[in-house]
Formats: structure tokens, C-alpha cells, sequence
């Protein structure tokens, strides 16, 4: 049974005797939906969705979930229009700058998954120093997906084995599963177990393909920025409900 830190704040729903699961996804999509209901750019919507986070990473922590990976930009997001993608760069710099101090209170270990060479050399500071200040620390592991795609991913392991093999540093038949999941940016963690895609989208849009073999998904039709503590409640008591087979019976 699952230890609870605290409580959920809204919800009403008693987490305790639930399952929990240990590692948590989240496509945090909606964001320009919500924007335009409103009558907003883009850009707003997302400022309003890097406060949702923060939220609901704190309350992870703080229900005693062990691992969350959020994806933030995908490979393919660099398609957008580019005063889009510069206001999401601008946000992703001063979030980091923040976030350098605002995880600390919890503990929680910050990672960032994708590749980060992409983006601009500040931003790339920024990410390394968060890395480097909470590595020590022993709370949750928080995955941030920027500049990341599952295929892109799985490209970068198949490459990084084919050399160990051309070097002959592998032989062909040590190639296996569990090999492939340790040239994986995740690499040392539990697959997900839960997924949870709010805007109510029915597709994984590249995330955490490898791993989520036997994710339970929870798509919510609710914008990320609307997205509360108890909807995270409301996912987990769905997850719970999951009857995982793994393939057996
Ligand atoms: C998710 O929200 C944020 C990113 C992909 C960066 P969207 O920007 O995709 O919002 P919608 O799906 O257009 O509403
Ligand atoms: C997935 O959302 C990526 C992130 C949330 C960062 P998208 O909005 O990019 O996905 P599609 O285009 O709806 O598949
Ligand atoms: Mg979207």
C-alpha cells in the first residue's frame, strides 16, 4: 500500500488506499486552445501552463509519487511559427531561472530529457546548472521533456549501440530489451505507469515511445492550463481501477 505525505487538497478523494503509481507522464497539451477561448496569443496560454506545472509537480512530490516526466517541447514543436517557438524559449528561460531555487523545498531531482543542443547556449546553462544543483537531492525525479521525441530517441540509442557493436565492445546477441533501456535518455528508471494526456487528444505525439509499452493512458478532456490537483486525483483513481496484464492473463 501506498504511503501518503499529505492529503489531496480539492478533491475529496481519500489517495491512501489506492495503488499509486510510481512513475507518472504528462503530455501537458492545451495550451493555445485555452488561449484562444479566451481571446489570448498563444504565448499566453503557455505562461499559464508553466504555473500548472510547477502545481502539479509539487503535488506529485507531495503525494509520494517517485518519478514524473512532463513533456514541454517535442522535436516536432519546432514547426510552429516562430514567434511562438521564440515565446516559448523566453519562458523556458526565465522558468529555469526560477526553478533553480523553486524545487529545492521539495527536494525533487530535475532532469532534463531530449536534446538540449539544439537550443540556445543560455538556455543550455540554464538546464545543466539545474541539473547539477538538485542532483544530490533525494526527493521525486522530475523528467523535463524539451526538444525530445520518442523515435528521435530510439535513433540516438540504435546509433550509440551499432558503434559498441562495430567496436566489437558488444557482440549482436548481448542486444536486448533491457540494453536498449539503458541507451535511453531514462535510462536507470521505471517505465511509466501512468500517462496522462489532458485536451483530450487520443495519441502519444511521440512521447516516451519505448517505455510506455504497458502504460495505462488517461486522456482528460480538460486544458493543461485548467488542469487541477484533482484532476491528477481523478487519473490515478482511474489508473487504479486498471486491470495490468502485462501480456499474461
Ligand atoms: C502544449 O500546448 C504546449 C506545447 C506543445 C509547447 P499546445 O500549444 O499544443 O496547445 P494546443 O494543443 O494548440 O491547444
Ligand atoms: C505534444 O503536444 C507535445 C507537448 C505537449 C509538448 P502537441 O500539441 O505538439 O501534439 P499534437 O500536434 O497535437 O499531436
Ligand atoms: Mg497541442
Amino acid at each position: 500500500m501506498a504511503l501518503f505525505k499529505s492529503k489531496p487538497k480539492d478533491s475529496g478523494i481519500d489517495l491512501s488506499e489506492l495503488n499509486l503509481p510510481v512513475h507518472i507522464g504528462i503530455i501537458m497539451d492545451g495550451n493555445g486552445r485555452w488561449a484562444k477561448k479566451r481571446g489570448l496569443p498563444r504565448s499566453a496560454g503557455h505562461t499559464a501552463g508553466a504555473q500548472v506545472f510547477r502545481k502539479i509537480t509539487r503535488y506529485c512530490s507531495n503525494i509520494g509519487i517517485k518519478y514524473l516526466t512532463v513533456y514541454a517541447f517535442s522535436t516536432e514543436n519546432w514547426t510552429r511559427p516562430s514567434d511562438e517557438v521564440s515565446a516559448l524559449l523566453r519562458l523556458f528561460k526565465s522558468y529555469l531561472q526560477e526553478a533553480l531555487d523553486d524545487f529545492r523545498d521539495d527536494s525533487i531531482v530535475v532532469k532534463f530529457i531530449g536534446d538540449r543542443s539544439a537550443f540556445p547556449k543560455e538556455l543550455i546553462e540554464l538546464m545543466d546548472d539545474n541539473e547539477a544543483i538538485s542532483k544530490d537531492r533525494d526527493g521525486m525525479v522530475l523528467n523535463i521533456a524539451m526538444n525530445y521525441g520518442g523515435r528521435d530517441e530510439i535513433v540516438r540509442a540504435v546509433k550509440e549501440i551499432s558503434q559498441l557493436a562495430t567496436s566489437d565492445d558488444i557482440s549482436i546477441e548481448e542486444i536486448n530489451d533491457q540494453l536498449i533501456s539503458d541507451h535511453l535518455y531514462t535510462r536507470g528508471q521505471p517505465d511509466p505507469d501512468l500517462i496522462i494526456r489532458p485536451s483530450g487528444e487520443h495519441r502519444t505525439s511521440n512521447f516516451l515511445l519505448w517505455q510506455s509499452a504497458y502504460a495505462e493512458y488517461v486522456i482528460m478532456d480538460i486544458l493543461w492550463p485548467d488542469f487541477k490537483e484533482s484532476d491528477l486525483d481523478r487519473a490515478i483513481v482511474e489508473y487504479s481501477k486498471r486491470s495490468r496484464r502485462f501480456g499474461g492473463v
